[in-house]
């Protein structure tokens, strides 16, 4: 894997993510962790807050750094501090230089292969280094002649603007060629990464019994596996809302079934659709459904003693970084809800998924035995179908949904698209149009259908699915479900459009 060593700075587990989207095990580790950093293949140092100069500025010793015989990479004060240890001088500075520089390689090779001439680098640092050691080669300069990048001998490596920070445009290609010079470097064992990954859970649950939800989504799925796997005592719950798509529910007990984990499936769709009736606030209905979802999952769980969530690194840096910002305010995630911060207050709350990107927990998933199209299912929103349902929810809508949704999904399917789409959907639009149908004049509501790439879901495209998907989509609807006369095709990106409906 490749160690990250955190000096402190904001961007440190950005490094992690760089590094992961890259193809590599990643792993952020305290500097009081070091030397305990496994068997890295190589090591990054991070930037930092704090100044070479300043008495308590943070320290490492390198000749244990040394004693691991792989590449090292020293980002912004990781760099700063490679310098003095190798024997040149380091000036402290009041101003702080923030924001863009032009990166001029002295070769396009090793570190620097491949990127652009003045390729834009984004710089947040203060200190300069004034002198360099013997041993000290100059790689890039900026566009004033400083210095910005330097090796030190065979396997050590110095960059004083942050690659990992999408400002500094090829930072990730940059990175990409340090770990070129990684020889021991496996790409993401995750097999490793599995065994981890279990033992911790054995070591943290011990002799409690653990509950987790399943939804049939892929981190919950792979959660549950992992607890089952771990052999704790776990009992896995699946709460059916009831705004599932056609037929969802007998498809993830089948499914579970085939994985050979046991789950309980708790039937309230009545109830929640007793509790939306007549509501038509699409924030209310989220939070209807959300706060009934913990009230029957809790009542289901009775007194058990840890809860298990499938939350994933982005829902983590999500939910911290966004908790005053308008993001959270467009919409309530119901996993993040009052009585599960008290939990983890309690420390009651297991998420052995959290460190991770949803690619890895594919291939986690992959390395658990998971079936593919279980893995490869696209995203489903907790409040299901209500989202797609705008206005009121009601039986006859859900239904009407879930027939054209299966139409389509099974088009897609059909046709070779499923897993070239990100997610894809059929959401009703419940306003009456007058139309055409055998001989009569119908009034019927219009429903649509969208089908969206993304990346991590902040932004999506529409896809330019193939007229055939769409023509065979929209006429089987207009001919097997009653209530539809009109189809349509949703091409808005997000934004300014968000993905569902509500
Ligand atoms: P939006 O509509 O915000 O959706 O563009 C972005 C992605 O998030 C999913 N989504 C949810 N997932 N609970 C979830 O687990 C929710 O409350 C929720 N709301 C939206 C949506 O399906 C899309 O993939």
């Amino acid at each position: 894997h490749v160690a990250v060593l955190d000096f402190g700075s904001q961007y440190t587990q950005l490094i992690v993510r760089r590094v992961r989207e890259l193809g590599y095990f990643a792993k952020l580790y305290a500097l009081e962790d070091f030397p305990n950093i496994g068997k890295p293949g190589a090591i990054i140092l991070s930037g930092g807050p704090k100044s070479t100069a300043d008495e308590d500025a943070p320290d490492l010793d390198f000749d244990q750094l040394e004693a691991f015989g792989v590449p090292v990479l020293g980002v912004c004060y990781g760099m700063q501090l490679m310098n003095i240890k190798f024997g040149g001088k380091v000036h402290p500075s009041d101003r702080r230089e923030y924001g863009p520089a032009k990166l001029r390689p002295e070769k396009y090779e090793g570190l620097y292969e491949g990127i652009n001439h003045e390729s834009q680098v984004w710089m947040s640092h203060s200190d300069t280094v004034s002198e360099l050691p013997e041993c000290a080669k100059v790689l890039a300069s900026n566009q004033h002649g400083t210095p910005v990048s330097l090796q030190f001998g065979d396997r050590y490596f110095g960059i004083q603007f942050h690659p990992e920070v999408t400002h500094s445009h090829e930072g990730t290609r940059i990175l990409h060629n340090f770990l070129l010079h990684a020889e021991k470097l496996v790409a993401f064992r995750i097999e490793d990464f599995k065994r981890e990954i279990v033992d911790g859970i054995r070591e943290t649950v011990g002799d409690r019994q653990v509950v987790c939800g399943v939804s049939g989504g892929v981190d919950s799925t792979v959660l549950a596996v992992l607890l089952h796997e771990a052999g704790v005592n776990v009992r896995a719950i699946f709460v059916d809302h009831g705004l599932m798509r056609k037929d969802e529910g007998e498809e993830v007990r089948n499914n579970f079934h085939r994985m050979g984990v046991p789950i309980e499936t708790v039937d309230c769709a009545e109830r929640f659709l007793v509790a939306l009736d007549g509501e038509d606030d699409p924030e209310k209905k989220r939070s209807i459904i959300g706060n009934l979802f913990i009230d029957v999952f809790w009542d289901a769980v009775g007194d058990a003693e840890m809860l298990a969530q499938g939350t994933l690194y982005p829902d983590v840096i999500e939910s911290a970084s966004n908790a005053k910002s308008k993001a959270s305010v467009i919409k309530t995630h119901h996993n993040r809800v009052a009585r599960i911060l008290e939990l983890q207050a309690e420390g009651k709350v297991l998420e052995p998924l959290a460190e991770l990107f949803k690619d890895e927990v594919r291939a986690l998933g992959i390395s658990l035995g998971i079936p593919a199209d279980i893995l490869n299912r696209h995203p489903f929103p907790g409040p299901g179908l209500a989202v797609r349902c705008p206005g009121v929810v009601t039986q006859e809508r859900l239904d009407i949904i879930r027939e054209c949704d299966a139409i389509f999904i099974n088009q897609l399917k059909e046709q070779g698209w499923y897993d070239k789409v990100w997610q894809a959907y059929a959401g009703l639009v419940p306003v009456k149009t007058v139309g055409v149908k055998g001989d009569e004049r119908s009034y019927e509501w219009a429903i649509s259908l969208r089908a969206v790439i993304s990346e991590d879901a902040m932004t999506a495209d529409w896809v330019e699915l193939p007229y055939s998907i769409l023509r065979e989509t929209s006429h089987r609807i207009l001919n097997e479900v009653k209530g539809i006369n009109r189809v349509l095709y949703d091409v808005s990106t997000k934004p300014p459009a968000s993905i569902e409906w509500e």
